[in-house]
């Protein structure tokens, strides 16, 4: 099957530097499925890190490579889908300047993660026109590729939300012909089981919780051992419950259904001690981990930025197509490739 008949997916990430099992499971693992399915395009968010790290750039490179190799390693293949960078493909930005024109910045004020945001990052200046404007980059970031899905989380839905009435908008101001030129995409939900990390709370970098697709097998075993489990669970004699265990979750998406069950009978019945039972659950992420370590070790920074450059170009041409359709439906002025000018400073050089 050739890109063409293949539905066209886009998705996003921010260069938060290295990846956990959180972002693995809840994005990346599911990007790895749709490569075959799909007309697959992903890229790294940069600008958006920019909308609230604009003060803190010093990371940016690394965390960028870093975020590739983590790709390159869990298996997005650069033959099967087009791995780019937003920067490197300015028309991210001049769509966004078109949005910005057309949405009444009350649209924006509403979404939820705004004020949210707000409030909850004070340490942070967000009262930037850039960080309001934000679903509107993101809106940009999808329409430019003229996707039939958006593969996030529920944690993005409203943005997709916001970026269809975009298009709505955009669509009844500037029409080209019949055909609407930036078509209403839809949200294919990542299913996320639930991933507790060492503290029991949702696996999240900023909770300092989490296990890195990175993390060496030594590491890997010290964090499980130092992982909450049941409360109810003091001592080795009293019987615990696995529904209620953060450990536990981790098994449920890990482990085999024998472990599984091994797991339930051994902690109900006080029979397995709790540290047998993070052994298992180790030894289940080890296994996951392994092929990605592997996998990753095979690449430089430089050759996953090499990956970047060449899917930025593809990446570009498709996005160029769209812009010359906006540029069409909103009757922008049009300049010749070549003005007579230039032609004869050129004849007068010769
Ligand atoms: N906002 C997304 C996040 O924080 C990242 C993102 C930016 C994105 N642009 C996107 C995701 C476009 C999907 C499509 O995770
Ligand atoms: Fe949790 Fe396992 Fe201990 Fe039960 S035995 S409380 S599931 S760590």
């Amino acid at each position: 099957m050739t890109g063409l008949d293949r539905p066209r997916v886009l998705s996003g990430m921010r260069p938060t530097g290295r990846l956990h099992l959180g972002n693995y499971m809840g994005a990346l693992a599911n990007w790895v499925k749709l490569q075959d399915g799909y007309e697959c395009y992903f890229f790294i968010a940069d600008y958006h890190a920019l909308t609230t790290d604009y003060a803190n750039t010093e990371n940016l490179v690394r965390n960028t490579e870093e975020v590739a190799l983590d790709w390159l390693g869990a298996g997005l293949d650069p033959e099967r889908c087009v791995l780019f960078l937003q920067s490197a493909v300015p028309q991210h930005a001049d769509l966004h300047l078109r949005f910005s024109m057309i949405t009444p910045v009350s649209w924006l004020e509403r979404v939820p993660t705004y004020k949210e945001q707000q409030e909850n990052l004070t340490e942070k200046d967000l009262s930037t026109y850039g960080f309001l404007g934000y679903p509107l980059l993101q809106a940009a970031d999808i329409l430019l590729y003229q996707p039939k899905f958006v593969p996030v989380g529920q944690d993005q839905v409203v943005h997709v939300e916001l970026t269809r009435e975009i298009a709505r908008r955009f669509n009844q101001f500037y029409k080209l012909g019949e055909r609407e030129v930036l078509p209403e995409p839809q949200v294919l939900l990542t299913p996320s089981p639930k991933l507790p990390g060492t503290d029991g709370r949702k696996m999240s970098k900023s909770y300092g919780n989490t296990i890195e697709l990175t993390d060496a097998e030594a590491t890997v075993r010290q964090k499980l051992k130092t992982m909450v489990t049941d409360p109810a669970r003091v001592r080795r004699t009293d019987a615990g419950d696995p529904d209620l265990c953060p450990v536990g979750d981790l098994h449920k998406v890990f482990s085999a259904p024998e472990r599984m069950q091994q797991v339930y009978a051994g902690c109900r019945s006080a029979s397995i001690g709790c540290i047998e039972c993070k052994g298992w659950a180790a030894d289940a992420l080890v296994q996951i981990l392994a092929p990605i370590q592997e996998r990753r070790a095979s690449f430089t920074a430089s050759q996953a930025m090499e990956v970047l450059r060449a899917g930025s170009g593809r990446a570009r041409q498709r996005a160029e197509a769209t812009m010359s359709e906006v540029d069409q439906a909103m009757r922008m002025p049009k300049l010749a490739e070549q003005s007579v000018l230039q032609t004869v400073a050129a004849g007068a050089a010769l």
